[in-house]
């Protein structure tokens, strides 16, 4: 029984549209974000949909030093914790820091090396406590590297693996591991994007993740048709798949 929740990265869209499904069952929320002006906005939201208590912290994804004792505070306030959610990110743009190595590494900080350390404190508690539910946001985009985005796509490649070997390693414990993977989806991390067909709405992102997390599935696509997509695009041999303009 999912019941309370910390959340790193809980001011990013998907991570609201997934979390405000839990409020309804009368959950508890420790959520961390490094904006306090937009946690109090979600703080005010879960509370009026249902949520029994909800406390924040300020942390930024790049304060590793504070990754273990968020999750120790978090454990303390709220007794226990039985879902660590993590869905902080940033998409950059590829071209524009490829070749700048200051922030190609931030990004790579930012979408890979954070979530890995904040993966392993939570993974390190729920194994002292026996059980728990560690559900991590990575993205299709980490299936397989293309010349528009692969520095975002080789951090979230790093993060799927990464979870797939604490899955592995985990299981015996009852422990779950749940790497989520969705395409492109309306939130502001995409605002500036054209919108095609493929765009999925966030609230039905959030649902399915909601849904998903409570079935304990090992590793979600959403929406679920892009499973066949990245499966076409993982099957193209690299010599077809090097000439692509993508
Ligand atoms: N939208 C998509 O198409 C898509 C597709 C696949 C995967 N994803 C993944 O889904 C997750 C959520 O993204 P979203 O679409 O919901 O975008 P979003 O609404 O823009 O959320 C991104 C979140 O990351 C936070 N963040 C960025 N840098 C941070 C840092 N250094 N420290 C702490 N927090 C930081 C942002 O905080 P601030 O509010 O303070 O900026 C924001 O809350 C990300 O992991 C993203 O990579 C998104």
């Amino acid at each position: 029984m999912i019941k309370n929740i910390y959340v790193f990265g809980a001011t990013s869209k998907i991570a609201e549209e997934t979390i405000k499904h839990f409020a309804k069952d009368k959950s508890s929320f420790y959520l961390v974000a490094r904006n306090s002006d937009k946690l109090e906005i979600v703080k005010k939201d879960l509370i009026s949909r249902g949520a029994v208590s909800v406390h924040t912290e300020n942390c930024d994804a790049l304060e590793y030093d504070k990754h273990k004792s968020t999750i120790e505070n978090a454990a303390q306030v709220m007794g226990n914790i039985d879902l660590v959610y993590i869905a902080h990110g940033t998409l950059p743009d590829n071209e524009g820091i490829r070749n700048n190595q200051a922030n190609l590494l931030e990004e790579f900080n930012i979408n890979c090396n954070s979530t890995l350390s904040l993966c392993s404190a939570a993974s390190d508690y729920f194994e002292k406590e026996g059980k728990g539910t560690l559900a991590v946001i990575s993205s299709v985009a980490g299936e397989r590297g293309r010349q528009s985005n692969f520095v975002y796509g080789a951090a979230k490649s790093a993060v799927t693996e990464y979870l797939s070997g604490l899955r592995n390693r985990l299981y015996k414990s009852g422990i779950k591991v749940i790497t989520i993977k969705p395409g492109m989806v309306e939130t502001p991390m995409t605002a500036d994007m054209e919108k095609g067909p493929l765009f999925a709405k966030v609230e039905s992102v959030g649902k399915t993740i909601y849904t998903k997390i409570k079935n304990g599935n090992d590793v979600v696509y959403v929406p679920g048709y892009w499973k066949l997509i990245m499966g076409i695009i993982k099957s193209i041999p690299e010599s077809i798949f090097k000439k692509l303009n993508i």
